[in-house]
């Protein structure tokens, strides 16, 4: 990767992009012309400024509202700001040129259109909660579209619907739903700072999945700036497109500006519990028993399991072993869930005294992890800048796992020490909605989805090594009891284990590995869609949708190596970037 230092090459660099002119690679060609004019940075905040129609207003010490760059001094803190894996907060984490921070609509088209006409990546970040941190990060020459301060979030209570902007976390989605309405919600995660852009994008799931579905279930519209730096809505856009963008992932289609989405009815009260059993209490029969009632029982109810390796405090021998919680979120009344749990779930012994009864926005604070006592504001707290470093990655179970596999697996968790799961039940709601209705295959004949899930707080490379180690053998040791052919993973857990793409010849290929794991049958239609509305692949990561290889005329190789059109991009713009 090109550092500082680099323009020491500048002259034979140079020679390189006028070499470049002969191909018929137009979008080159600009920056070329412009490089002998000034930097590429002049270009582009020159393209910016020709392209948004407001005052530019004074700074600190850049004189651009949303330009920021290295030197300017809120660089360093926007961009920690949603950093959200304390693994890309290191100083060897790729950094972005430039910083953009949209305050209008008009501002993401300026974007795109910029950072295309000057063969300049871009990252699009919401919320920041990739769990690989892609949204920030790059191995290519970046630009960084952060949309925190599009964030709005409109609720129209008399038809159950809402406008929600990108930049919007869930807490401020639940709290402006809360304001008007005490009786509706909406079916998104369990954690308040997930920012909508990449959560809807993915799908979207919390704890109303067996009644609701994903979030991507309720989205009736949508703006999105597209290559071209055209704002569509679904009317639009059309339906291909308007389907892609409901559980692809973000960012392989364009920049989404808001998702329109119908609220959907939650009860005045509804009950919550947790109760936990250790291997010594029998977890392992309780588990037994989950696997036939969770994918299966009322689709108001909702019971995931937390499985952790732990070190018994109370027993002087130390004994390690494997702690199960199960945490039950029931759209209904105590008395309702104790006897239906009394005839579906008997090893649970659930009674009225362990049931906690709440309103609905009181519950999501209790699922977020909040003491009961928590303000409902709080679900407005951003908390910038915090993160842990952790690693997650994601299975899908489709046939009960027997008892001598579960203890196997106990027994490995134990000799591992510290990857815990998280077991989320599908069925009810997610089996009636077919596997093609949105880009998200995983519906009917899944039984749940595993999050494999490793927390640590020591920085550096070797604890990293030490932990994704482990959480990967883990995963090793689940082959048998997982799903096969492809073995499906869950987009919202990002997990670049699984495949990359190199954006080489074997570009479409390669996506296809992961693809077919994320998108399962929907991935050939998504390649479709994507070839047809970014051909180029501007909008694109490690784990984008790729497009299908081009036909193989003279002219179309040489823009058809994006390998070529990458390493000069990023000669390009290390040689402009790094000399100002
Ligand atoms: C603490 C924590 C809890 C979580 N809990 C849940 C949960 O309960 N349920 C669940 O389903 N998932 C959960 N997730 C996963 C989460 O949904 C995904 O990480 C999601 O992508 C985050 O969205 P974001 O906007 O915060 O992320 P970002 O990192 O900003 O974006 C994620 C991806 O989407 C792209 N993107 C972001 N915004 C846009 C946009 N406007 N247009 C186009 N592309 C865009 C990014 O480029 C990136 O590829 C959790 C993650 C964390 C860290
Ligand atoms: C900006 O606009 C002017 C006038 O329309 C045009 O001559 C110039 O090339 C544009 N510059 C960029 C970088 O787009
Ligand atoms: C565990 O199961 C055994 C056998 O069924 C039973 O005797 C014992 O009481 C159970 N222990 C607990 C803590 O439930
Ligand atoms: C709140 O938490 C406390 C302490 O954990 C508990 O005793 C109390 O019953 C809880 N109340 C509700 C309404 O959840
Ligand atoms: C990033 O690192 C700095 C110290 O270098 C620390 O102050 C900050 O809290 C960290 N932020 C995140 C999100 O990890
Ligand atoms: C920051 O860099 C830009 C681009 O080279 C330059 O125009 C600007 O003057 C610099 N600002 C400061 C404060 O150095």
């Amino acid at each position: 990767m090109a550092k500082p230092g680099f323009s020491s090459g500048g002259p034979i660099l140079l020679l390189l992009v006028l070499s470049l002119s002969i191909s018929p690679n137009g979008l080159l060609l600009a920056v070329a012309s412009e490089e002998s004019k000034g930097t590429a940075y002049d270009a582009f905040v020159h393209c910016l400024t020709n392209h948004t129609d407001s005052p530019i207003k004074g700074q600190a010490s850049s004189n651009i509202w949303f330009v920021h760059t290295k030197n300017t001094s809120y660089y360093a803190s926007i961009l920690r700001a949603y950093i959200r894996n304390a693994r890309f907060n290191a100083s060897s984490t790729p950094k972005p040129l430039i910083i953009l921070t949209p305050l209008q609509e008009s501002h993401v088209q300026a974007a795109v259109i910029c950072a295309k006409s000057q063969s300049a990546r871009l990252r699009i970040r919401s919320g920041g909660h990739d769990f690989e941190g892609i949204s920030y990060t790059s191995n290519e020459p970046f630009i960084l579209l952060d949309l925190f301060n599009l964030r709005s979030v409109t609720v129209d209570i008399q038809n159950e619907i809402a406008v929600i902007q990108a930049g919007a976390t869930l807490g401020e989605v639940y709290y402006k739903i809360w304001e008007q309405s005490k009786v509706h919600g909406f079916p998104s995660g369990l954690c308040p700072t997930v920012g909508v852009g990449g959560h809807f994008s993915g799908g979207g799931y919390g704890n109303m999945l067996r009644k609701y579905g994903l979030s991507v279930d309720h989205i009736i519209d949508a703006q999105i700036v597209d290559i071209s730096g055209r704002i569509l809505n679904r009317k639009s856009m059309g339906e291909d497109l308007f389907w892609a963008i409901r559980g692809s992932g973000g960012a392989s289609f364009g920049v989404i500006l808001s998702y329109t989405v119908k609220l959907v009815q939650v009860p005045k009260i509804v009950t919550d519990f947790r109760i936990q059993r250790t291997l010594e209490e029998n977890a392992t029969d309780l588990v037994v028993q989950w696997q036939q009632v969770a994918p299966h029982t009322d689709a108001r109810l909702f019971l995931r399991l937390l499985l952790q390796p732990v070190t018994m405090k109370s027993d002087s021998y130390k004994t390690k072993t494997v702690r199960v919680s199960v945490l039950g979120s029931f759209l209904g009344r105590a008395d309702e869930l104790v006897k239906l749990l009394e005839k579906e779930f008997p090893l649970l012994g659930l009674k009225k005294q362990d049931c906690f009864e709440k309103s609905w926005i009181d519950s999501m604070i209790w699922w977020f992890g909040f003491d009961n006592d928590t303000r409902v504001d709080k679900l407005l707290d951003r908390n910038p800048d915090s993160a842990w470093f952790l690693k997650r990655k994601s299975d899908y179970v489709q046939t009960s796992i027997p008892r001598d596999g579960l203890e196997y697996i106990w027994k490995k968790m134990i000799d591992l020490g510290k990857t815990g799961f998280v077991f989320n039940p599908y069925g009810g709601k997610m089996d009636e909605i077919s596997s093609d209705a949105t880009p998200f295959p995983h519906r009917a004949g899944i039984l749940y989805k595993i999050q494999y899930s490793i927390n640590w707080y020591e920085p550096g490379d070797e604890a990293e090594k030490y932990y994704t180690t482990q959480i990967r053998q883990l995963y090793s040791y689940m082959t048998p009891f997982v799903s096969k052919n492809p073995r499906r993973a869950f987009i919202n857990y990002r997990d670049l284990d699984i495949g990359v793409n190199n954006f080489d010849k074997n570009s479409y290929e390669e996506g296809k590995v992961y693809g077919v794991k994320y998108f399962h049958n929907n991935f050939e239609k998504l390649v479709k869609i994507k070839t047809a509305f970014d051909p180029e692949n501007f909008f694109r990561d490690q784990q984008s949708i790729p497009v299908y290889p081009k036909s193989d005329s003279g002219a179309a190789k040489i823009l058809q190596s994006s390998l070529y059109v990458t390493l000069m991009a990023e000669v390009i713009w290390s040689f402009a970037f790094y000399s100002f």
